[in-house]
């Protein structure tokens, strides 16, 4: 979606598509910081200005969403949330990273989430809504199951994080449930 004047609006942070302009220092810093990448396949790379770029071209020209979480206390940029619509089959796969460390567990994640997960429900076109992780990462997996997603399978073991295999744990929230 390339209109600059889409936002969305929670109790706590306002969403925005994601502008070349949101590529700074602090932004790279979240990509490369171990502890915010720590359960993200994203962690075996390195990032700089050059593969940020890439990364939010990739979205140009498709129906997926990159956007920039912002505090609407005082529009500061805390995070990204991500969409990958499958338009034929009316399904969106999301993902969210509140990079700065410093606001964790203050309920912008939450907020952000539930935000883009009740307008993509809201749509007559989106009939299903699914997101992964990590079976150790409990902040993403009680930020979905109060967002009313449920647990709809899981994948043993299915990656290794810090040297033990973990599960990767799939919910999902249906359009109108
Ligand atoms: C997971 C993440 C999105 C949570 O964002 P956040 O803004 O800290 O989340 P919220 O403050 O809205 O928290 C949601 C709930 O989870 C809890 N929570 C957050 N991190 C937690 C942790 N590590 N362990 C247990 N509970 C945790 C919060 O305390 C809150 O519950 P509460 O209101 O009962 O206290 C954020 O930590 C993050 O972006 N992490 C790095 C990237 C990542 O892992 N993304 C998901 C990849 S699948």
């Amino acid at each position: 979606m390339a209109e600059n004047s889409f936002f969305l609006s929670g109790d706590k942070v306002l969403l925005k598509p994601f502008s070349t302009s949101d590529i700074n220092d602090d932004y790279v810093g979240w990509l490369n910081d171990p502890n915010v990448v720590r359960f993200s396949n994203q962690r075996f790379l390195k990032h700089d200005m050059e593969s940020c770029l890439r990364y939010q071209a990739s979205f140009e020209g498709t129906d997926n969403l990159f956007m920039i979480v912002r505090r609407l206390l005082d529009d500061r940029p805390i995070g990204t949330v991500t969409a990958y619509v499958a338009r034929h089959h009316g399904t969106v796969d999301m993902g969210i990273m509140i990079g700065d460390r410093s606001v964790w567990g203050m309920g912008y994640g939450q907020d952000a989430w539930g935000t883009l997960m009740n307008w993509f429900l809201g749509r007559e076109d989106i009939r299903k809504l699914t997101a992964g992780t990590l079976a150790c990462n409990f902040g993403m997996i009680k930020l979905m199951e109060r967002s009313g997603m449920s647990l709809e399978t899981v994948r043993k073991a299915q990656e290794i994080v810090e040297g033990h295999p973990e599960d990767i744990l799939y919910y999902a929230k249906f359009h109108g449930s």
